[in-house]
């Protein structure tokens, strides 16, 4: 089983988004999926709860910090192949559990200068984990200057970048407990959500940093 965990010190950037829309992908995809909720607040818990009965099955389990180790053991035990962890943003332990058991990091930041604050000072304990790790500058508008610092910034980190515009399609699909693959799977939200899930997978492979 392999491990994609979901991380960002700052609210609001689309961890749960970002994190139920791979769980759905992979799972329509054939791949067993569930997703860890690490966040007290639910929201990958809620898309569960509202995922239709006739979509591939994810099971979205509810664990602490400490029992994360655990019910990772319990996933792979009953056959899942991809796991999926979503964090809080304030909570050190999550961070760091989350990170040790990933194969791969997800880190969604906004392209706001707080945003890429806050991704610069997780940058350091994700090059410590020495997992290979993905930023996903998130909601942009594309074709402004905005964008284009944001993506400098970020890879002046060092770190590899894949930009999501912000359309409904996102907000519609998570509200229906579904991926924007299985929304609308010919529109950009699903190409943006596919792309996400080929460069995890190359990750997977050894081919990331
Ligand atoms: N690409 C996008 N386009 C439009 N809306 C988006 C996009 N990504 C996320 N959103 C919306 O932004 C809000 C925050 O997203 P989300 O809840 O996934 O962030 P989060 O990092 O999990 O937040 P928290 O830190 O509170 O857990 C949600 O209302 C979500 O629907
Ligand atoms: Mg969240």
């Amino acid at each position: 089983m392999k491990v994609v965990s979901v991380v960002s010190r700052k609210g609001g950037s689309g961890k749960s988004t970002v994190a139920t829309a791979l769980a759905g992908t992979f799972a329509t995809g054939g791949v067993p999926s569930a997703i860890v909720d690490l966040d007290p607040q639910g929201s990958a818990s809620a898309w569960g709860s509202s995922r239709p009965a006739d979509r591939a099955s994810v099971e979205v389990v509810v664990a602490k910090p400490a029992n994360l180790g655990e019910v990772l053991g319990g996933l792979r035990a009953r056959g899942v192949a991809m796991t999926i962890v979503d964090t809080p943003p304030h909570n050190d332990a999550a961070v760091a559990g989350a990170l040790a058991f990933a194969d791969v990091v997800l880190m969604p930041a906004l392209p706001s200068a707080f945003d890429l604050h806050a991704l610069a000072s997780q940058l350091e304990g994700v090059v410590q984990s020495r997992k290979p790790a993905l930023a996903i500058l998130n909601s942009v508008t594309p074709n402004t200057v905005g964008l284009r610092e944001a993506q400098a910034a970020v890879a002046a980190m060092g770190l590899q970048l894949l930009a999501v515009c912000r359309r409904m399609a996102w907000q519609y699909a998570a509200a229906r407990g579904l991926s924007p693959t299985e929304l609308e799977p010919r529109g950009e939200a699903a190409n943006e959500t596919r792309a996400i899930c080929e460069a995890v997978i190359k990750m997977l492979d050894g081919e990331g940093r």
